[in-house]
């Protein structure tokens, strides 16, 4: 009878941990006075992400540092998986990133378009996700 409640609990226990490695963590860097980076970091807790946020004075020159083209620049970066991530990326498309492991540099929202995820519009606009290649091109991941 012992036996089995030990089987039990460590059954329980693998399960736990194998639920703490599929929720992954999203690093996230932004300017502390940036409101619409913290609807962005809610939007991802909503669904499901582990977030951990850093506030820092100079969001561009550590965009740079993690590799991302100016021209695909917002208002914060992160990182998840190995993946960068630029801007007001919804969160379905990085789940999808993480899903389907592309060999690329990550995705970016460019700009703060009306309507993203943590840019709430009563007037939203179509924007695209990009897919952004280690060498700085990009293609359309997801239209919004
Ligand atoms: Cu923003
Ligand atoms: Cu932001």
């Amino acid at each position: 009878m012992k036996s089995v409640s030990i089987l039990f609990a460590l059954a329980l226990l693998s399960g736990a941990n194998a639920f703490a490695q599929g929720a992954p963590r999203v690093e996230v860097f932004k300017n502390a006075s940036c409101s619409c980076c913290g609807g962005w970091v809610e939007h991802l807790r909503e669904n499901g992400f582990e977030v951990t946020t850093h506030n820092i004075d100079d969001v561009p020159a550590n965009r740079e540092k993690l590799g991302m083209p100016e021209k695909y620049g917002s208002c914060h970066t992160a990182k998840v998986g190995g993946y960068v991530i630029e801007g007001h990326v919804p969160a379905t498309d990085i789940q999808r990133l993480l899903k389907e492991k592309p060999k690329a540099l990550g995705l970016a929202v460019p700009s703060m378009p009306a309507g993203s995820p943590g840019m709430e519009s009563p007037r939203p606009v179509p924007y695209d996700t990009l897919l952004v290649k280690r060498n700085g091109s990009s293609s359309v991941f997801a239209s919004h």
